[in-house]
């Protein structure tokens, strides 16, 4: 099992989830993906997790994102619990949850951190451009819930930042300014960011979002 890192091709992967056995590549087709783990069903923390990913779909559709969660637990263990997910946290999971009985995938993927907890798999989550290219890890422990704000605002920067010769700041949110890319002299930059480039150092230019 080698590390998976940024730019790496994303592994295929055939399994069975909560919507069927499943191919990784024709599930994702042309879309951006996120695949992520939980340690366990029936568990509070992912409860609350899966909740929040199904509520956020809308939102992900927007942005041609599919999700994909995946468990070492079975599918029909999964499907239980799908009912407790939907009623407690007034929702409808709406993406498949794999079933990593055999942590295939959970091993292809480095999922599971001895050193954390030998048989269960961390909160993993790898979003995967339309190319299968790996453009964001992030791995939390057991005990702490992913904030899906932040996902869909990664999504929203990558998906940005392949378009446009741009970078975005630190707690930047979507429609906010914009980092002009370290590579284009400021001079070349007004000429691309026609709303207008304003130069703070000669490395720190600033740029309204120009996709608004
Ligand atoms: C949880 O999802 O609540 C959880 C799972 C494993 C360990 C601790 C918490």
């Amino acid at each position: 099992m080698a590390t998976l890192r940024l730019g790496d091709t994303a592994p295929d992967f055939t399994a069975v989830t909560s919507q069927g056995t499943l191919n990784f590549y024709e599930y994702l087709g042309d879309s951006w993906g996120i695949l992520f783990s939980h340690p366990a069903d029936f568990t509070p923390v992912c409860t609350t997790e899966l909740g929040a990913a199904a509520k956020f779909k809308d939102e992900f559709d927007k942005r041609n994102v599919k999700m994909m969660a995946l468990s070492v637990d079975g599918a029909a263990s999964h499907m239980d619990w799908i009912k407790d997910i939907n009623e407690t946290q007034n929702t409808e999971v709406n993406f498949p949850i794999v079933a990593d009985v055999e942590r295939k995938v959970s091993d292809l993927y480095d999922m599971i951190h001895p050193n954390a907890d030998d048989t269960l798999t961390v909160r993993s989550v790898f979003i995967i451009d339309p190319d299968k290219k790996i453009k964001l890890t992030l791995t939390y422990p057991a005990s702490t819930g992913r904030n899906f704000y932040e996902l869909l605002r990664v999504i929203d920067s990558l998906q940005l930042t392949a378009n446009h010769k741009v970078a975005t700041p630190a707690n930047w949110k979507n429609g906010e300014k914009v980092v002009v890319s370290p590579a284009i002299p400021t001079e070349e930059a007004k000429g691309i960011f026609t709303k207008g480039v304003e130069e703070i150092k000669p490395y720190l230019r600033l740029t309204p979002d120009p996709t608004n």
